[in-house]
C-alpha cells in the first residue's frame, strides 16, 4: 500500500496537467496541480543538469506542503543539439530571452547549423521528472526523444522547438505529428511512464 494519498505536480501548465493525469491515472492517489494544492512559489532553477533542476524544484515545493501524505513531482525539459555542444539544453526556455518568440529562436538555431550535414544535426528532447516523498527521500528519472534538426521551420502543432525538430524514423517535425502520436513518443510521456513505475513500487 502506497505511503501517500496525494501527488502534487509543480506546474501551472494545464496542458501538462492533462497529460500527467492521463498517464498517472492508474495510481491510487489524488493528482493536483500546485494551484489546486494552494501553493504559489517560484523556485530558482540554477542546477547544471535537467535532473538537478527537477530535484531543486520538487524539494523547493515540498517545503511548502503541510500534508504528510503528499508526494511532490517536478519536471525540467529542453532541447539538446549535439553540434552546438548540447545547447540550448537547460536554457531552452530562456534561450535568447524568455519572451523572444519561438519563430526567432528556431530561425537562430537553423542559422547556427547552416551548412551542417544531416549526420551532425543530431538532437534530442530531454525530460527529467523528480519526486520527493513524505519521508524526505527522492528519486529522479530522465528520458529522451531522439532526432535531428531540420532545415526549415515546418508544422502547426506542438510548441517551442517542435517546428525544427525532426523525429528519427518519422522524417517530419514533431510539429507535423498528430499531438496524440507525439505524446506517445515524447520525452515527457516516457519520463511520466518511468515515474509511474517508480511510484507503483512505493
Ligand atoms: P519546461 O520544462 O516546461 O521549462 O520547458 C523547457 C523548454 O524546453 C520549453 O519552454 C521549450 O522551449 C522546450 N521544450 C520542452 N519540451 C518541448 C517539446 O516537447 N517541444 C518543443 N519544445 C520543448
Amino acid at each position: 500500500m502506497a505511503a501517500f494519498k496525494k501527488l502534487i505536480f509543480a506546474t501551472g501548465n494545464e496542458g501538462k496537467m492533462e497529460e500527467i493525469r492521463q498517464i498517472l491515472s492508474g495510481i491510487d492517489a489524488q493528482i493536483l496541480s500546485m494551484k489546486e494544492a494552494g501553493i504559489e512559489k517560484e523556485v530558482a532553477e540554477n542546477g547544471t543538469t535537467f535532473e538537478e533542476n527537477a530535484l531543486q524544484k520538487a524539494f523547493g515545493i515540498a517545503e511548502e506542503v503541510k500534508e504528510k501524505d503528499a508526494v511532490v513531482l517536478a519536471d525540467d525539459s529542453g532541447l539538446e543539439i549535439d553540434y552546438l555542444g548540447k545547447e540550448p539544453g537547460i536554457y531552452s526556455a530562456r534561450y535568447l530571452g524568455r519572451d523572444t518568440p519561438y519563430s526567432v529562436k528556431n530561425q537562430n538555431l537553423l542559422d547556427r547549423l547552416e551548412g551542417v550535414p544531416r549526420q551532425q544535426r543530431t538532437a534530442r528532447f530531454v525530460c527529467a521528472i523528480a519526486a520527493v516523498f513524505p519521508d524526505g527521500t527522492s528519486c529522479v528519472v530522465r528520458e529522451t526523444m531522439e532526432g535531428y534538426i531540420g532545415w526549415e521551420i515546418v508544422g502547426e502543432h506542438g510548441f517551442g522547438y517542435d517546428p525544427i525538430f525532426c523525429l528519427d524514423g518519422y522524417e517530419c517535425t514533431t510539429a507535423q505529428l498528430d499531438p496524440e502520436v507525439k505524446n506517445q513518443l515524447s520525452h515527457r510521456g516516457k519520463a511520466l511512464r518511468a515515474m509511474r513505475d517508480q511510484l507503483m513500487q512505493r
